[in-house]
C-alpha cells in the first residue's frame, strides 16, 4: 500500500436536516516523497480533504490509512498550510513557531533553535521579534510555511497556499518550497497541495488528480514528466497545462 491512500471516501454534511453530499466516491493515494496536487471546482470537497487529513472531520464513508494503518492508529505528523495564514497575532514570529513544537520538543532552548533555524531557512530572518501585523502577506506566509515545516512533518498538506498573495511573492515562494522539496535533508518529502491553478499545480506536482463538481469523484489523474526545474514558458508546459484542463472538462 502506498504511503497515503484514500479508499473510496464519501462526505455527506447535514445542515439543518438537509443531507448535501459532497463527495461521492474519491480514492487515490499518494507515494511518499511524491509531490501530488488536488484540484477541483468550487465546492467538491477539497478541504474536506484536508480537514479530514489532520482529524478534524471524519470521513461518513470509506477509511484513509497512512503508513499502511488507518488515520488515527499512529502519531502522524501532519502540517498545514492554508490560505490564510493563521498565525497567533499576539505571539511574535519566533514564538510563533515555537507554540506548534511544544507537543513534540520539551526543551525550550531547543525549540527556539529549530524555529531560528526555519525562519532563516524561509527567508524571514531579521523578523524573529516582529508580531503579524507588521508582516506583509508574503512573510506571514513564510512563518506559516516555517511553523508547519519545523515539526518535520511526514506529509505537508498545502491548501491553496499561494492565493492570497501578489503574483510576484507567490512565484517567489512557489520555488523556495521546491527547493526545500527537492532537498532530502530538509522537509518537506510528501505534500498534497489543494489549488484551483492548473499552471501552478503543472508547474509543482508529479502527479495531478482531477476531481468533478459536486457530489465529486475521481475524473482522472496525470502525471507531470516535465524535467524540473520547470520552463513554464515552454511548449511543452503549455501543452500539459491544456491537457489538464482538458481532463477537468471532461465530465
Ligand atoms: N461544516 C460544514 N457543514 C455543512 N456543509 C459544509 C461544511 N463544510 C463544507 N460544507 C460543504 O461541503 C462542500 C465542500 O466544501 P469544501 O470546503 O470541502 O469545498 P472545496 O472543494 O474546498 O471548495 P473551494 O474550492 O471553494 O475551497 C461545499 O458545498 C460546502 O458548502
Ligand atoms: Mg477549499
Amino acid at each position: 500500500m502506498d504511503f497515503l491512500y484514500l479508499d473510496h471516501i464519501g462526505m455527506e454534511y447535514d445542515t439543518e436536516g438537509k443531507k448535501l453530499i459532497s463527495i461521492k466516491d474519491v480514492s487515490f493515494s499518494v507515494k511518499k516523497n511524491e509531490f501530488v496536487s488536488l484540484i477541483g471546482p468550487s465546492g467538491c470537497g477539497k478541504s474536506s480533504i484536508i480537514k479530514m487529513l489532520l482529524g478534524l472531520i471524519k470521513p461518513t464513508r470509506g477509511s484513509i490509512y497512512m503508513n499502511g494503518r488507518k488515520l488515527g492508529e499512529n502519531e502522524e505528523r501532519i502540517s498545514v498550510v492554508f490560505q490564510n495564514p493563521a498565525l497567533f497575532p499576539w505571539l511574535d514570529v519566533k514564538k510563533n513557531i515555537e507554540v506548534a513544537l511544544e507537543p513534540f520538543i520539551k526543551d525550550p532552548d531547543r525549540r527556539e533553535e529549530i524555529a531560528l533555524k526555519y525562519i532563516k531557512i524561509v527567508g524571514i530572518d531579521g523578523f524573529e521579534e516582529a508580531y503579524p501585523k507588521e508582516l506583509s502577506g508574503g512573510m506571514k506566509q513564510r512563518v506559516s510555511i516555517a511553523r508547519a515545516l519545523a515539526t518535520s512533518p511526514e506529509l505537508l498538506l498545502l491548501d491553496e497556499p499561494f492565493v492570497g498573495l501578489d503574483v510576484f511573492s507567490a512565484q517567489a515562494i512557489r520555488e523556495e518550497l521546491l527547493d526545500l522539496w527537492g532537498s532530502p535533508d530538509l522537509p518537506p518529502n510528501t505534500v498534497l497541495m489543494v489549488t484551483h491553478n492548473v499552471d501552478e499545480a503543472v508547474q509543482m506536482s508529479d502527479r495531478i488528480i482531477v476531481l468533478s463538481a459536486r457530489p465529486s469523484t475521481v475524473l482522472g489523474e496525470m502525471r507531470i514528466e516535465l524535467p524540473r526545474p520547470r520552463n513554464t514558458r515552454s511548449d511543452d508546459f503549455y501543452k500539459t497545462v491544456d491537457d489538464v484542463v482538458k481532463l477537468m472538462s471532461s465530465a
